[in-house]
């Protein structure tokens, strides 16, 4: 049986990098699978987060996912803490993970940086938590966005050491869904960066309660290049992808056609065919009115629900609940397997 989950941090601005790499695609999949979607605190929390901040910001999360099309009768919608399974299998993996396995975590490095000393043990065993996130109910695929590649390989490699090494079948390996034509949304500003909560410019990503004049002016002021919007010669020879030299060449370019191909539904060999020698005045002005139409409806939403935080709270309370049914037989199970004492 395929069982799907995922999470997203509340550190506060969700951005369309979120919305299209992940969010968007957890809609989708609600028509097929039993899902199950957390916003992680305890992420959230390996680095600094103001406590006022926290439950706002959660709470911001849990809007976007219903505002974006997420039902919480069908689909689970909770917050992490509410939920003791995660950190007790989280305990578990610290044990079972390699510091080998860690050392070698890009995401680490980079939120790290020079800080590395300093840096939270939290941080560090960051990616033990996100298995056991996902483990506690044996999920078997994950979408999100392309960074979350190296942690998904991570809880891969936990699932088939602790399978090995206690002799078990526990724990399914899991698959990662990385889909849809915007699995790594760049900054508006740096076409080489990734759009990001953590960039200091409010101009390099549009945040999704963003209102229709903010969306237009970022998509106005976003960097460009000095020439014409490239076509179809852009692509790959499997005819899906930008062939990868002509999208180094011309990151704000393919970061924006990719953008417009994720909102209208479209392939990006049919957006490249339609922009063709397009001027960007042209195509931004196309890029803004799409992006008002399709986002401004979900920010609005979400404001809506934020205005009512009793009601998110008890999607909230009652998600958890649910979620803590099927967690309890697999930490059950792992106690026996692990070989601790007790009922
Ligand atoms: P986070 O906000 O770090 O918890 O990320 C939540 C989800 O959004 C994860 O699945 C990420 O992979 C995805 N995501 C974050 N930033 C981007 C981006 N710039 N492009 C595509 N997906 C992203
Ligand atoms: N690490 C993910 C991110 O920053 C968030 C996350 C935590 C997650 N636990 C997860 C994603 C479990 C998928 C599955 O984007």
């Amino acid at each position: 049986m395929s069982r799907i989950f995922s999470g997203v941090q509340p550190t506060g601005d969700l951005h369309l990098g979120n919305y299209l790499g992940a969010i968007r695609n957890f809609v989708g999949l609600q028509a097929d699978f039993e899902c199950i979607y957390c916003v992680v605190d305890m992420h959230a929390i390996t680095v600094w987060q103001d406590p006022k901040q926290l439950a706002p910001h959660t709470r911001e999360v849990a809007a976007a996912f219903i505002a974006s099309g997420i039902d919480p009768e069908n689909s689970i919608i909770f917050n992490q803490s509410q939920v003791t399974a995660h950190a007790e299998l989280a305990w578990v993996f610290n044990c079972v993970a390699r510091m080998g396995w860690l050392n070698r975590m890009t995401q680490f490095k980079e939120k790290a940086g020079k800080q590395r000393e300093n840096a939270s043990v939290g941080l560090y065993v960051y990616p033990n938590l996100m298995a056991a996130d996902i483990l506690a109910y044996k999920a078997t695929h994950v979408p999100v966005g392309e960074d979350q590649k190296q942690h998904l390989e991570l809880t891969r490699d936990i699932a088939i050491k602790f399978n090995n090494d206690f002799e078990t079948d526990c724990f399914p390996v899991v698959e990662p869904l990385i889909f849809g034509e915007a699995t790594r949304v760049m900054s508006l500003r740096d076409g080489t960066k990734k759009m990001s909560k953590s960039d200091p410019s409010e101009y390099s990503r549009i945040n999704l309660t963003d209102g229709a004049d903010d969306i237009a002016s970022k998509i106005r002021k976003a960097k460009t290049d000095p020439g014409e919007l490239p076509g179809p010669e852009a692509l790959a020879a499997d005819g899906l992808h930008v062939e990868g030299e002509a999208e180094k060449a011309r990151p704000e370019a393919f970061n924006l056609l990719s953008i417009y191909a994720a909102l209208s539904g479209q392939s990006m060999a049919v957006t490249l065919e339609q922009f063709a020698g397009a001027q960007f005045s042209a195509f931004k002005g196309e890029l803004a009115d799409l992006s008002v139409a399709k986002l401004g409806p979900i920010g609005e939403e979400m404001q809506r629900l934020m205005a009512s935080p009793d009601h998110v709270d008890a999607v909230l309370r009652d998600g958890a609940e649910r979620a803590a049914v099927i967690a309890a037989p697999v930490i059950k199970e792992v106690h026996e397997i692990v070989g601790f004492l007790g009922s």
